[in-house]
Order: C-alpha cells, then sequence, then structure tokens
C-alpha cells in the first residue's frame, strides 16, 4: 500500500506524480486500472456531481459519502479527502472532521489556506495533511487565478514554507503562476501538486469531469482526453430511439418461463394451456 513516503520518494526521483479526482466507486476503479497514483476526493464532488451551485455547500457527511464509495472501488489506493469549508475552523473540529473522513477511507486530509498551527495538529494527530493554496475554492468568491503580482507570490511563496515547516505532506498550488509554482517546488521538502500551476510541480491533478469531457465549460488549465459526455448523450438518445420504435428490447435481451410453469400459470388465470 503506497503511504506518503511513497511520494515523497517520487519526488525526489524526479518522478511525475498522477492525481485525479474521483468521487464514486467505478470511476475510481477505472481510474487504478488507468494507473493513477492518487485519487483526490475533492470538494469539487459539490459542483461536479451533486448539482450543488458553491463548494461551499459541500458537507462532511457528503465527503464522507464519496471517499467511502472510493475507497470501494479502489481498495488499495492513497486517496487525499477534502475536509469541507466550515469543518476545520477550529483545531478541535478539524480533528473530529478528518477522523470523520479517515473512517469513511481517506489516507490524507486536505484543507485549503495558510495555516501551520492546524498542519502541527492534525499531524501530531495523526493524520497526513495535504495543504492547498492559490485558488481557494470555499474562500474567495471570484475563481481567479493568484500570485500575479510580487508581493502576492512573496506572500504565498513564504506561506508554502511555513507549512511545510508545520509537516505537510503535499502541497497542491491552484492557478498560480508557473515560476511561482516552480520556486516554491524546488524550496519545499514535500511534493507540490499543481493544476493550473504550470509544468513545474512534482505532479498534476485534473477534475475527472473536466477531463474525460463531461464539463461543459472549457477552462485554460484543462485538456480534455475524452468525451465522455458527448458519448453517454447520443447513448442515452440511441436508447430512446430504440425503445419508440420498438427495436429495443429484442428476444436477445428477453427470458422465458419454463413451458410446464407457464402452461401451470395460464391454467390458474382461466387461460389456455
Ligand atoms: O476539490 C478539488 O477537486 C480540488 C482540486 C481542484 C485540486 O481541490
Amino acid at each position: 500500500m503506497p503511504n506518503a513516503s511513497t511520494f515523497l520518494d517520487m519526488k525526489r526521483r524526479g518522478e511525475k506524480i498522477v492525481v485525479v479526482t474521483a468521487y464514486d466507486a467505478p470511476t475510481a476503479r477505472i481510474e487504478v486500472e488507468a494507473g493513477v497514483d492518487i485519487i483526490l476526493v475533492g470538494d469539487s464532488v459539490g459542483v461536479n456531481i451533486l448539482g450543488y451551485a458553491h463548494e461551499r455547500e459541500v458537507t462532511l457527511a457528503d465527503m464522507a459519502h464519496h471517499i467511502a464509495a472510493v475507497r470501494r472501488g479502489a481498495p488499495e489506493v492513497y486517496i487525499i479527502g477534502d475536509l469541507p469549508y466550515a469543518s476545520y475552523d477550529t483545531i478541535e473540529q478539524a480533528i473530529k472532521s478528518s477522523r470523520i473522513l479517515q473512517q469513511a477511507g481517506a489516507d490524507c486530509v486536505k484543507f485549503e489556506g495558510a495555516a501551520p498551527e492546524l498542519v502541527r495538529a492534525l499531524t501530531a494527530a495523526g493524520f497526513d495533511v495535504c495543504c492547498h493554496l492559490g485558488l481557494e475554492s470555499q474562500h474567495h468568491d471570484v475563481k481567479r487565478r493568484q500570485g500575479r503580482t510580487a508581493q502576492a507570490a512573496a506572500k504565498l511563496y513564504d506561506d508554502a514554507l511555513a507549512l511545510d515547516a508545520a509537516g505537510q505532506k503535499f502541497l497542491v498550488l491552484e492557478l498560480v503562476p508557473q515560476e511561482l509554482a516552480a520556486r516554491i517546488t524546488q524550496a519545499i521538502g514535500a511534493p507540490t501538486i499543481g493544476i493550473g500551476a504550470g509544468a513545474a510541480t512534482d505532479g498534476q491533478v485534473l477534475v475527472v469531469n473536466d477531463l474525460a469531457g463531461i464539463t461543459a465549460r472549457e477552462f485554460k488549465h484543462n485538456r480534455r482526453y475524452g468525451a465522455i459526455g458527448a458519448a453517454l448523450r447520443e447513448a442515452v438518445a440511441s436508447y430512446a430511439r430504440d425503445v419508440r420504435a420498438g427495436r429495443f428490447p429484442e428476444e436477445a435481451h428477453a427470458f422465458h418461463m419454463a413451458d410446464e410453469e407457464r402452461a401451470a400459470f395460464e391454467r390458474g388465470r382461466g387461460g389456455e394451456a
């Protein structure tokens, strides 16, 4: 079973770490078959699966439910689970929330923001902690690129160092300039996992709905590796056409009663055997 040192070793060897989100068991199983290193059960589940308008609507119960599903689909994979909005406002609450995610199957808990004291407390309580800087969907009202001015970049850099000194096991960098992500990646011990942060991070993460072509919107940071949304739409439309035209189901899709059972049934109903 992989653990945080597995990925630290990958960073040291210069091997890229492949991370992707999953929210359900079959997708998790397929991702493992495809060779991913880590599955992130992110609070992006809210917008991508649950139909919420914002990540802030995601609850701890939602996260535990989806982490448990991913764990059932991928018993051996290393899972990072998001602590949802307002579930880590105090250290006591963060520890309780992390325990719930761990019991659901998470190997590591992720939270957004620069809170080294939280990393220290969670680490002391026995949790692997993944931090998340740059765009923080839970805390930023507008989803825009971060760290673009020298001052903003310096703050992000200092925060990354402080989180590292506190014992983070990973750092997600979202929507930050490539130069800044590269400097942070060189400066800290923990592997950096980038999304919209350029090519220099130790690993990359994408939202599965975005990479598979389920999400309708296009994002600059994403590459579509499939057209699953279009394929699913076409599959369901074909099914609907066939049902309406009487082409589905066919004889091959039906099953039959044994002759004697059918005869007894018909006799019982007063029909002809
Ligand atoms: O929730 C999520 O999927 C994330 C990624 C965007 C990194 O945090």
